[in-house]
């Protein structure tokens, strides 16, 4: 089945629709229960839905000290490094919203190694969401790269295939910084919802073939939460119009 693809006119527009479906979901889920999860994706793409989501009208609707902030992906990097995720993210919107210090849960660069550091973030994850049972987040946001990878989980690399652990750490990624953390597939396909942005024509062949509901072999098409919703927003530049969309 052809995952569902919001597709907007530009980058503006993806970032304001996507922002809006993350607003919409924190405050169903909030309805309903305590807290939100939410895993955050790398790369440039996020940084204008993530900006907005720092601005009126979304910042004063959602209730910042209910929501939780992870990252499905991160740099092996400072913080303060121009390449850190946890460092866009702060910049664009956690730094701008009142989301108590103790709900931001990044990766811990800090540890002695990839791997110590994957180990660590599997325990903040056990601690969170309770031992005994896979971490199910309320939202994961996802990029897609050009060559169908997907948070820091490439193809012909070992990330993908990895079934028990929840965090790896990754060596020699073909995209630079090499060293780097991830959620693993379970994790991902655990959550209850799931929303990848694709925007730019750099992205057009990819997702394309990503979208085509006949192939998995790429590790963007292997994100099908087994209980959850996957929506993809895409800009007209990611995917131009068919003759038969038209
Ligand atoms: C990362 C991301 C990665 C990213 C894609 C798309 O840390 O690099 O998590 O999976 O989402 O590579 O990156 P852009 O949004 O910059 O095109």
């Amino acid at each position: 089945m052809r995952p569902r693809v919001r597709v907007s006119r530009n980058s503006q527009e993806l970032a304001r629709r996507a922002a809006e479906h993350v607003c919409a979901l924190v405050q169903k889920t909030l309805s309903a229960r305590p807290r939100f999860s939410l895993a955050l994706s790398g790369g440039q793409t996020p940084r204008l839905l993530y900006e907005r989501l720092a601005r009126p009208p979304l910042r004063g609707r959602i209730p910042w000290s209910r929501v939780h902030v992870f990252w499905g992906d991160e740099r092996w990097v400072p913080p303060r490094h121009p390449d850190s995720n946890q460092g866009a993210a702060r910049r664009a919107f956690l730094g701008k919203v009142p989301v108590p210090r103790a709900n931001v849960h990044p990766f811990p660069v800090h540890a002695g190694s990839p791997a110590a550091a994957a180990r660590s973030y599997e325990r903040t994850l056990r601690r969170f969401f309770g031992p005994g049972r896979w971490p199910r987040f309320d939202l994961v946001i996802l990029g897609l790269g050009e060559d169908g990878h997907t948070a820091s989980l490439f193809p012909g690399s070992p990330g993908p295939a990895e079934k028990t652990r929840w965090a790896a750490a990754v060596d020699n990624a073909p995209k630079p910084p090499r060293r780097r953390l991830t959620l693993t597939l379970p994790v991902l396909n655990n959550a209850r919802h799931v929303m990848f942005l694709a925007s730019g024509a750099s992205k057009k062949h990819v997702l394309r073939r990503v979208l085509r509901p006949t192939e998995n072999a790429l590790p963007a098409q292997r994100v099908r939460p087994r209980n959850g919703s996957l929506v993809w927003f895409a800009d007209r530049a990611a995917l131009p119009a068919r003759r038969s969309d038209r």
